[in-house]
């Protein structure tokens, strides 16, 4: 599903925003959220670097960016693994515009929890953000300018059962995103969090059969007790409505907000 099947008054309407002659990278690009993240900041005019360890994910992309046929912009396919944190450092440099997204969910008991892969969320999640937020500063300090957005989670503000390594990497995120707006402060260069709820992509669709087990519920009961029993409004978010909030804090309307985190919840966290 596309933001086209919200109903008309919910499909949001683009910002103008001009990024023509800046380079954004996008990590997870091949995903939902960061395939929003590249075709919206590309439809700004951005040159787009595609990052993500999908190799064939990150083609189709690159695919339905020519189809678009328009975008002023370009997407260009990088293949990355992010537990590589120097070529993650290394891909950053020259970037205008770091969308730091990729991520992976693993729901289990803490007891059950393999240490391993609590270790591999946090380096993709919180080291790699961290180490390309190191690779793009020099160039952004450079010329003056900078856009950071990290895609962080209502699990970057609040806690849920099962997901340790998940909140633990989302609120850690929360804080290298808002020391990166001190330090960027004096360079012109910002740095904020995105914290949607639940959003309609593979990451989301592939952790029901796991809640399902972890709550001892049928999976067609999970959307409503579980993923939405909290959310005011009832429906998950669409990527392209989590994109249009990333173009926001690239815009120049936002260039004051800085070290803070845009809430897209439908109410969640105003319990
Ligand atoms: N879907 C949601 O409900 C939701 C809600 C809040 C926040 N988020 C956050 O949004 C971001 C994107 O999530 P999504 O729902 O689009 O997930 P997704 O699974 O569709 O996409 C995540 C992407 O990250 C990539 N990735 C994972 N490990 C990688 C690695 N080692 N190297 C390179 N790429 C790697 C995957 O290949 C994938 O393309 C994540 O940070 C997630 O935590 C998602």
């Amino acid at each position: 599903m596309t933001s086209s099947s919200l109903p008309p008054g919910l499909r949001p309407q683009p910002l103008a925003l001009d990024l023509g002659g800046r380079t954004a990278l996008v990590t997870g690009a091949a995903g939902g959220i960061g395939r929003a993240c590249a075709l919206r900041l590309a439809a700004a005019g951005a040159q787009v670097r595609a990052v993500d360890q999908d190799a064939a994910g990150l083609a189709a992309l690159a695919r339905q960016a020519e189809r678009a046929g328009d975008l002023p912009g370009t997407v260009a396919p990088h293949v990355v693994d992010l537990t590589d944190l120097d070529a993650a450092e290394r891909a950053a440099a020259g970037a205008d515009v770091l969308v730091n997204n990729a991520g992976l969910q693993l729901v289990r008991p803490i007891e059950e929890f393999p240490p391993e892969v609590f270790h591999t969320v946090l380096t993709v999640m919180l080291e790699a953000p961290f180490r390309l937020i190191r690779g793009a500063l020099p160039h952004m300090y450079a010329q003056g300018w900078g856009r950071i957005v990290n895609v962080s989670s209502v699990h970057g503000l609040r806690a849920s059962a099962f997901k340790s390594a998940y909140v633990a990497a989302k609120h850690g995120l929360e804080g290298l995103s808002k020391t990166a707006a001190l330090e960027g402060a004096a360079h012109g260069v910002t740095s904020n969090c995105v914290n949607p709820a639940y959003v309609r992509t593979p990451l989301v669709e592939k952790q029901i059969a796991d809640l399902a087990q972890a709550h001892g519920i049928p999976e067609e009961r999970v959307l409503s007790e579980v993923l939405l029993k909290d959310s005011p409004v009832q429906r998950l978010l669409e990527p392209e409505e989590v994109a249009e909030a990333v173009a926001y804090l690239c815009s120049p309307q936002t260039s004051f907000v800085t070290g803070t985190s845009l809430v897209l919840d439908g109410g969640w966290t105003a319990h």
